[in-house]
């Protein structure tokens, strides 16, 4: 067996004899000297073979990628690479092995502009690079520190089907034909969810489950069709308890995997002020430039753009950036309002000061008003005035956007971790596609006890007991209290204007289960790849998963999804449209 790490070795193992496997990283040949870097998981190490070494010719044969079993003497070089840990020190070749030739790589792995595809085709071959290899190493350190503490909490770790029961709501399902009952349908889990509060009615008390997940959804770049949770659910809690015991359990990570300290307990912002303020339920605290509500200001004005929109209901918003406006020429302005109406805002309006305001909107308000911004929005020399009116959701969106945007644009972003808990989101949310509420989380989710009642006639003003996790802008993770009273259920199943029958047939079981004494239970869980994302600074999900999906949802690797033969469909009663 293999018995060194070869990056493991310095200075101080001088003199000891050993035996190294690993890959032929590289090969250069000077003066008749072959020298190899000699790379195995944990690193590499250089091999030097001279002229009169009987493994010379073997060693001349030797290619990139090569698999080969060295022995030697560890000795003290003679230039040395401060820059790698085993930089001063080289192995004295007494014997080479091949075990194994390779191909010619179709990318060098020390290429960083290997076009993607080829590296996910090739993804084995990608694992071997430096890049991809320390965010699976990263990775396993979390797992292994979240289980560690968990355990610890006194959570049993509880494996749930991954051949489920289709459900309503939430993203679409993957699903799995049956073979033995024909035209009927398995649904991959989008989650664990109603496994795991059934296991806090069967008295599990704390669980978790580092669970994958299937969502046949649009894909971003923080997504993927197959990803991972950290799932977890209590019993005898409430919204603090989960919020507490997870932020412990966040903190723990990054002292284990980063060494940074997680000031404790977190910020917690209401999901209203998230979007009055930033735009987005998952504002990015790195950076400030909050969007500013100016509606009150030109509630008298004669600009008819602002008159419109003030007299259908709308708002007036605006963000400063501040000493930038000489950054910001005619065409980039023009270009910040092609932006700002890919998010449905039909146009930016702008100011620059500079002793006084000139900018798009100046001959169109009044001195008056332009005195009041200047007042409410503190505006010194060279600041940028971005002005949105429309409904409350177009102006929030696009100006949230905008501010992402900017921030990126005008490296604002600060190095540091911002976490905080993003709170009391509202039970319902409306959808223009659907005409119809639909649950805002899932429809487990507990109301606040004070909107039990509003329920089915209020639905703009329930508000839940549900919370995220926001780190740098990435929803990171997301829980509740769950309703634990059959009543309550089922007049959640009401609002969301599910039918009689499709409760009984789709969540029957479980609205049955809620019967036999259920605790109060709530939960939350991680993504476990983004987490992975944000501690190893990647902005791609795939970077993180060993064998990923494309953005268009397949394997380049093994060419999945693919047609199968009609032997199989014939099994399962399929016929292709
Ligand atoms: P939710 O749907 O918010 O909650 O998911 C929890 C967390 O999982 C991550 N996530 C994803 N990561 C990668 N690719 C995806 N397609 C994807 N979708 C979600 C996010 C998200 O915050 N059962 C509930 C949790 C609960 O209530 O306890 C649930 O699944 O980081």
């Amino acid at each position: 067996m293999k018995k060194y790490n070869n990056g493991n070795f310095n200075i101080k193992n001088v003199g000891e004899e050993v035996e190294l496997y690993g890959w032929v990283a590289k090969k250069r040949n000077l003066g008749g000297l072959i020298f190899i870097d000699l790379r195995d998981r944990s690193g590499i190490i250089q091999l030097a073979i001279r002229p009169e070494n009987n493994n010379y010719a073997l060693a001349e044969t030797l290619k990139s990628e090569y698999v080969i079993k060295v022995n030697g003497t560890i000795v003290e070089r003679e230039s040395k690479n401060l820059n790698i840990p085993t930089g001063e020190i080289e192995v004295d070749v007494t014997n080479l092995e091949i075990l194994n030739t390779s191909l010619d790589l179709p990318f060098t792995l020390t290429d960083t502009t290997a076009l993607e595809d080829t590296r996910l085709k090739y993804r084995y071959l990608d694992l071997r690079r430096d890049e991809i290899k320390s965010k699976i190493e990263t990775r396993h350190k979390i797992t292994f520190a979240i289980r560690d503490f968990l355990n610890k909490e006194d959570f049993l770790e509880i494996e749930t089907p991954i051949l489920c029961k289709s459900t309503p709501e939430g993203a679409r399902d993957y699903l799995v034909p049956s073979r033995i009952f024909n035209g009927k349908f398995f649904a991959l889990p989008q989650s664990p969810q109603i496994f795991k509060q059934l296991l806090m009615v069967g008295g599990m008390e704390k669980y978790f489950q580092i669970a994958k997940c299937f969502r046949d959804e649009d894909l971003r770049a923080d997504r993927q069709p197959e990803f991972t949770q950290v799932d977890m659910e209590m019993s005898f809690v409430d919204e603090d308890d989960v919020m507490n015991l997870t932020e412990r359990l966040i903190a723990h990570i990054f002292k284990e995997v980063k060494n940074i300290d997680i000031k404790l307990p977190l910020r917690r912002m209401k999901y209203d002020d998230a979007i009055s303020l930033y735009g987005s339920d998952k504002p990015d605290l790195r950076f400030d430039m909050p969007i500013c509500d100016i509606t009150e200001i030109f509630k008298n004005t004669e600009f008819t753009i602002f008159k419109d929109v003030l007299s259908n209901n709308g708002i007036i918003n605006a963000l400063v950036v501040k000493n930038s406006a000489d950054k910001f020429s005619r065409k980039d302005l023009d270009h910040l309002t092609d932006f700002v109406k890919t998010y449905k805002a039909k146009g930016l309006a702008y100011l620059k000061f500079n002793e006084e305001f000139t900018g798009s909107i100046v001959k169109v308000v009044k001195e008056e008003e332009l005195n009041a911004l200047k007042e409410k929005l503190n505006i010194t020399n060279n600041d940028l005035v971005l002005i949105i009116s429309d409904k409350y959701s177009v102006v929030k969106q696009a100006l949230g956007a905008l501010r992402l945007y900017l921030g990126n644009k005008l490296n604002l972003i600060s190095d540091n971790y911002e976490l905080l808990w993003v709170v009391d989101f509202p039970s319902f949310e409306y959808s223009e596609e659907e005409g119809r509420y639909v649950a805002c989380h899932h429809p487990f989710t507990a109301p606040k006890d004070s909107d039990i009642d509003k329920l089915l006639t209020d639905k703009a003003h329930c508000y839940s007991k549900a919370y995220d996790i926001v780190i740098n802008g990435y929803e990171a993770g997301g829980g509740s209290i769950r309703i634990h009273n059959q009543d309550v259920q089922s007049k959640m199943f009401e609002a969301l204007e599910l039918t009689e029958e499709q409760i009984k047939d789709k969540f029957g079981f479980f609205v049955e289960a809620l019967k036999y004494g259920t605790p109060p239970h709530g939960g939350l869980a991680l993504g476990l790849d983004r987490l992975v994302m944000l501690l190893t600074n990647t902005d791609n999900i795939r970077d993180v998963i060993a064998f990923p999906k494309t953005a268009s949802a397949s394997d380049l690797m093994s060419e999945c999804p693919n047609v199968v033969d009609s032997k199989q469909l014939d099994e399962l009663g399929i016929k292709i449209k």
